[in-house]
């Protein structure tokens, strides 16, 4: 029996590609581990009305991680016409299931990293001190799913009661209106916060910032501050300070060194991570891992690619660098480190890599020569 059971979720367009690019470096490193097969994806919801089977996350539930491809996910309007016939007039909507994930499982952290690969010409500006991880809440915030439209007016009237300013939108009819809201727990604060200073601790890095409007998002904005400075007290040892989440954007650009640790609620997260994900390759590099206390998927931040599926085009390093994550999380220090250098190497020489890196090589030439780097 393999030590390690991996729920293997290639998805969509290229994430089948790029999985399979993956595949070539965990056999080729001997990952002992069983690979289980996860239905996931845009097919599944076209024939069977949902992009998530229950067998998927029954099959996930015995297995001790995940690694996730792409997912095609495409407006309301348009899911509803792919659709089978026989489903169309079911009231079935479309969620992304990678969002599904984050809750159904409760992996409330994300942890993204933007490390600058020495010798990267997408470095921004050449920069290589670059060195940047986000932890972005991934279960609350604007992507809990409460939402609203149309409003009916006794919600108008319940909201009204407690908040003042909704007296601005009473005149406005309640199909003309739509409400979306952004929960924050201080649970959810906390968890995702005490994560970025452990992370901070345990790699000795000096700085967390954490990501907020608090100015004009009074009482959401002002729950994180407010649980940030109470668990800042406790890591004194590190520099701990807020900044808004404009600014933040435009301090990236112009100096990204300044920051180490961002921690940020969900949709400020989402925002702020494909930036930084810009200042040091883009798309191409950013890999992530959905972690929560007892389960993780790890996944490529990119989509689905449809204008280059079946073309095998796209760089594969930010799955393969997701699945260095996975080697992280299980334990197996010694193989994550093969992969860094193995992609660090492949970056450095470039000469097997991929169109966005000045290449001409094919998604799995770039994950032979990844590997061969590694075994070096
Ligand atoms: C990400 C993606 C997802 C998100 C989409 C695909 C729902 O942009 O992982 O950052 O918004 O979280
Ligand atoms: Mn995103």
């Amino acid at each position: 029996m393999a030590k390690y059971r991996i729920a293997w979720l290639p998805g969509d367009g290229v994430g089948k590609e790029v999985m399979e690019a993956a595949k070539i470096v965990f056999d080729g490193l001997k990952l002992d581990a069983e690979y289980i097969h996860g239905d996931i994806g845009w097919e599944f919801w076209c024939k069977e009305g949902d992009p998530l089977p229950k067998r998927t996350t029954d099959m996930m539930k015995t297995t001790d991680a995940a690694l996730f491809g792409a997912i095609t996910s495409k407006p309301q309007k348009e899911a509803k016409n792919e659709l089978i016939p026989e489903l169309r007039d079911k009231g079935l909507t479309y969620f992304s299931p990678i969002v599904r994930l984050r809750q159904e499982f409760d992996l409330y952290c994300n942890e993204r990293p933007n490390i600058a690969i020495p010798g990267n010409p997408l470095n921004l500006n050449g920069k290589e001190d670059i060195n940047i991880t986000v932890f972005r809440e991934n279960t609350e915030g604007s992507y809990a799913g409460v939402e609203y439209g149309p409003v009916s007016d006794e919600l108008k009237a319940a909201l009204a009661k407690d908040s003042p300013k909704m007296k601005f939108f009473m005149d406005t009819p309640g199909e003309d209106l739509a409400i979306s809201t952004r929960i924050i727990t201080r649970r959810g604060a906390e968890r995702i916060i005490r994560a970025a200073f452990e992370h901070a601790r345990k790699f000795g890095k000096k700085k967390v910032t954490l990501v907020e409007k608090p100015n004009v998002l009074r009482k959401t904005g002002g729950l994180m501050v407010e649980v940030f400075e109470k668990i800042a007290a406790e890591y004194p040892e590190i520099t701990a300070w807020f900044d808004n989440v404009d600014a933040i954007g435009m301090w990236l650009v112009k100096c990204p060194e300044k920051y180490e640790v961002l921690v940020a609620e969900n949709l400020f997260g989402d925002i702020i991570s494909d930036l930084c994900s810009q200042l040091v390759g883009g798309l191409g590099f950013a890999h992530s891992g959905n972690i929560g206390s007892n389960y993780a998927v790890f996944e490529p931040v990119h989509g689905s690619a449809p204008k280059y599926t079946g073309m095998y085009k796209v760089n594969p390093m930010a799955t393969i660098l997701a699945g260095k994550m996975l080697c992280t999380y299980l334990g197996e220090h010694e193989m994550a480190a093969r992969i860094q250098k193995g992609v660090e190497l492949t970056v450095k020489e470039r000469k097997v890599v991929t169109y966005d890196l000045g290449g001409t090589a094919k998604t799995l030439e770039v994950a032979e020569e990844i590997l061969k780097n590694a075994l070096k």
